[in-house]
């Protein structure tokens, strides 16, 4: 390989990686960190960020760096090169979750070309949505996205089950509000109005007085814990519990983690795409037997990785993100 190719491949690599912290985490953690060596970037797990209370396992820091590792994918692709990854390549680092070889590929199409515009434009939604529904084509496109990672998308059909996750996540989110080891991990991630830290969730990031939701409501976690933090909020348009839905997989080892996290940034790029925004609610899945009484009850027997609502929204929301220099070892 001649410099020229190498420095131009090099480069590649770190703008992936520059996307690639665009993912959403758990809290903001963003728990990871990244190294690019010649055409080489590997991708870990950064055991400071891992929340040792509500992810003793590291299953929502996994799905984080998923979705990280999505975003290099598509980053590449988008810049024309193919990317060979090797998820979990050395079983005596299992904190090196994936490598992945920048190797020389083709124009990018349409579909990834979409899918790349939207890395830093989609954000977590914290609210209502508009009563205008999700359209089904799109909800099959939807599904198609996450079965392409090996995943699952079931969106909950029958207002029962949407009451039933409902119940759950107010019931999780109650028994973690009385939960003092929750409550400062939670602490410790939230951030209050004016704060410089570019990780944690802002108190932009959410409305100062969540109304709630119809027909479901989905209790959402309490970052501003009393203080008079978050956004005004237009309560008349956003009121919707919009399309509930989980993201299951077959496995629940920590490769089926990563994948789940591969196939929800790719459901949600393209989500974005079609101007449809996510809210996520996994409180419940933070405690072991709601978890179980989940997957056996709602989930066909597959482990759910994700509650989510899917709408239209008109308010945007804040995020950050630390600088690559941060993250890039
Ligand atoms: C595994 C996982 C679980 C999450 N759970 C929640 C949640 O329960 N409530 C919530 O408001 N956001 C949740 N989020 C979203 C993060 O808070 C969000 O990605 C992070 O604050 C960065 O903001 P952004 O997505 O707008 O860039 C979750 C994200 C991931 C990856």
């Amino acid at each position: 390989m001649n410099t020229r190719t190498s420095e131009r491949i090099e480069r590649a690599a770190k703008a992936a990686v520059e996307a690639a912290l665009w993912a959403p985490s758990i809290h903001n953690t963003q728990p990871w960190s990244f190294g690019v060596c010649g055409d080489e970037i590997c991708l870990r797990a950064d055991p400071e960020r891992k929340l040792r209370i509500s992810d003793p396992a590291g299953r929502q820091q996994t799905i984080g760096c998923g979705a990280a590792l999505f975003n290099v994918r598509v980053t590449l692709r988008a810049l024309g090169y193919e990317p060979e990854v090797r998820r979990f390549p050395d079983p005596e680092r299992p904190l090196l979750l994936a490598t992945v070889r920048v190797r020389p590929g083709r124009e990018p199409g349409e579909h990834v070309r979409l899918l790349n515009a939207e890395i830093d434009r989609r954000r977590t939604h914290r609210s209502g949505f508009t009563a205008l529904p999700v359209p089904d084509p799109l909800i099959d496109a939807l599904e198609a996205e996450v079965a392409a990672e090996g995943g699952r998308l079931a969106p909950i059909r029958t207002d029962a089950s949407a009451r039933v996750l409902a119940a759950l996540t107010a019931a999780a989110q109650e028994v973690q509000s009385q939960d003092r080891l929750f409550v400062l991990e939670l602490t410790r991630w939230a951030r209050p109005p004016g704060s410089s830290r570019r990780d944690g969730v802002p108190a932009a990031g959410y409305p100062a007085d969540p109304r709630r939701t119809h027909p479901q409501h989905f209790a959402q976690r309490d970052y501003a814990r009393g203080h008079e933090w978050g956004l005004a909020q237009d309560e008349r348009v956003s009121a919707s519990t919009g399309l509930v839905a989980l993201l299951t997989t077959a496995g629940d080892l920590r490769e089926d983690w990563l994948r789940a996290g591969e196939a929800l940034q790719r459901m949600l790029l393209h989500a974005s795409a079609y101007g449809v925004s996510v809210a996520f609610h996994t409180q419940a899945l933070e405690m072991p037997e709601l978890r179980e009484f989940i997957r056996t009850h709602l989930c066909s027997g597959e482990h759910p990785q994700m509650i989510m609502r899917l709408g239209f929204v008109i308010d945007e929301s804040e995020s950050m993100r630390r600088a690559p220099s941060d993250v890039l070892e």
